[in-house]
């Protein structure tokens, strides 16, 4: 299927709470039990369905170690959309999410953001509250969705979803531009 359309997200969160692993599931359906930290950032894409317009999602999979930080850090500008991601089972990863949101300062506040509590498979091992998790996210001005990579509960979900919020915010940008664009014609005339 030949794409209409392309946008460009990337994950960012601590290392090892899923960002690759829930990048495969969705691009390629698979799922490794020791997958390998990645080294400075990862490509994939896959065609979705939106609204009968075939996108293409050009994925960047960042490094979530500390050595690492300036490449994601330069990725970042690239993106039109963030997965913010934690491990609903390590506190620490949560915790992580607000360095994360500064690492992503210069993003303005209506810029499309979701956070995913990774590893609803472990339910049994939660430290991280739904409601803890969801409060936090409202106020930071995100969705919150939880995902398993492993068992694939909602990965299609959240990767639309952010999909989704790109392209209302590319449509919020246009009209703006017209907006614009239109007020400026109409100033020039009534100075006429
Ligand atoms: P960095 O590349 O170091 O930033 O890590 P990452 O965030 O990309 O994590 P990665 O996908 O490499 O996963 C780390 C470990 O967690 C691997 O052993 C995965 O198999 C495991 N893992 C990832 N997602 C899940 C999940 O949903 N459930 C379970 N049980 N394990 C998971």
């Amino acid at each position: 299927m030949e794409h209409q359309l392309i946008i460009k997200l990337i994950l960012l969160g601590d290392s090892g709470v899923g960002k690759t692993s829930l990048t495969k599931k969705f691009a390629l359906n698979d799922f490794e039990e020791n997958s390998i930290s990645t080294i400075g950032v990862d490509y994939a894409k896959k065609n979705i369905e939106i609204n009968g317009i075939i996108i293409q999602l050009n994925i960047m999979d960042t490094s979530g170690q500390e050595r690492y930080q300036s490449i994601s850090k330069s990725v970042i500008r690239n993106a039109e959309g963030i997965i913010f991601v934690f491990d609903i089972t390590n506190e620490d990863t949560f915790q992580g999410i607000k360095k994360w949101l500064m690492t992503s300062f210069d993003i303005k506040e209506n810029f499309p953001k979701i956070l995913v509590g990774n590893k609803l498979d472990l339910e049994e091992k939660r430290k991280v509250d739904k409601e803890r998790a969801n409060e936090f996210s409202s106020k930071e001005n995100m969705e919150y969705f939880e995902a398993s990579a492993k068992n694939g509960s909602n990965v299609e979900i959240i990767f639309k979803e952010i999909a989704r919020l790109i392209l209302a915010n590319q449509k919020k940008e246009e009209e703006n531009k017209n907006f614009n664009l239109n007020s400026n014609k109409k100033g020039k005339k009534d100075k006429c």
